[in-house]
């Protein structure tokens, strides 16, 4: 069976895969963004829409169903229409994770390529504080864009990085959002990347949060999807839902199903994994590729990349892997 070939050595299937577009971003969030500017990708050295489509259909060849497309700001990716008419071809699941800044701008195009799931990044709904922690002013752009969203009946995700001491005591007011909308919090712990200045007095465990709501409202625990990262949860009769992704204090790698592919070609089998397989030299040159593939899979760490995840984990910076 195709599904097979994405197999780890522990048995886990990987029918997933995140393919980032592009290494950049409009917005400078502290968590996300190096301290340091980063050094621009050369764009030769960033998959061509050509090479992004190859890969992606081999992918599904080996039994990919869904792709979700991320940065960096993938929307920033001058050629996005013509990436998503191409993955619209594909029989998969097509997704998105975006800052929100520009969905106006691809609206129908997300609607002509059954891009139905769309998830936000949003930390705080204050206007300063959202100036603060993304070093932009688009605060009022990204709420009318998810506004736009739901009009729109797209399945909307929020993902809030909860940081003590920045914006933990607004989960509360995040959730609220779900009241009388249809949408999906998720709160994630504050993860170590390169080039970050996390440390680990700033990880909120945000379990805390089920404690939080269980004493002001009536909630209930909904069914996760089998390879779901985030708890699902909702508060009685609100339209929306909440969930946590809990990847310091309580990791869920037994149900990984997740492979990615960086917009410089090169091949991730976890988030946190330090080893890396370039798949866009080898294309170019002509190569076949799927013995590449089918080994970076094999060597799949059960957790976390098999690293123990701290400030000395050795890894890129967010923006480059696209979470
Ligand atoms: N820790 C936790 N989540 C992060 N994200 C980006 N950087 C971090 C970090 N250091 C999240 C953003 C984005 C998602 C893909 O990854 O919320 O929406």
């Amino acid at each position: 069976m195709k599904a097979q070939l994405l197999t780890d050595s522990f048995g886990r299937v990987h029918d997933y895969l995140r393919i980032s577009l592009i290494d950049t971003c409009n917005l400078s969030c502290t968590y996300c963004a190096p301290v340091l500017k980063a050094i621009k990708t050369n764009n030769n050295k960033i998959m061509t829409a050509d090479e992004i489509e190859k890969l992606a259909s081999l992918f599904c060849d080996f039994g990919i169903k869904k792709i979700r497309l991320t940065g960096g700001e993938p929307l920033l990716r001058k050629d996005f229409s013509d990436i998503i008419y191409r993955l619209a071809k594909l029989n998969i699941t097509l997704a998105i994770t975006t800052n929100g800044v520009f969905i106006d701008s691809y609206l129908n195009d997300f609607l002509a390529c059954k891009i139905r799931s769309v998830n936000v990044s949003l930390d705080t709904l204050q206007k300063e504080k959202f100036n603060q922690i993304t070093k932009r002013n688009e605060f009022e752009k990204v709420m009318s864009n998810i506004h736009l969203l739901i009009q729109n009946n797209f399945h909307v995700k929020i993902n809030a990085v909860v940081m003590k001491g920045v914006n933990e005591n607004e989960t509360l007011d995040l959730i609220m959002l779900s009241e009388n909308l249809p949408i999906h919090i998720r709160f994630i712990e504050y993860m170590p990347f390169s080039g970050t200045s996390w440390n680990k007095e700033q990880v909120y465990d945000i379990k805390n949060i089920i404690e939080e709501m269980s004493n002001k409202f009536e909630i209930e625990k909904l069914i996760d999807d089998k390879n779901d990262t985030a708890k699902k949860y909702k508060v009685k009769n609100f339209k929306g839902t909440f969930s946590i992704i809990t990847t310091m204090t309580d990791p869920f790698c037994e149900t990984c199903n997740r492979l990615r592919l960086t917009a410089d070609g090169k091949m991730k089998n976890c988030l946190f994994a330090e080893d890396e397989t370039d798949l866009l030299t080898p294309l170019r040159e002509g190569k076949n590729i799927s013995e590449l593939i089918f080994k970076n899979v094999m060597q799949k760490h059960w957790q976390q990349g098999g690293q123990e995840i701290n400030e000395h984990t050795h890894n890129r910076n967010m923006m480059t892997i696209g979470g």
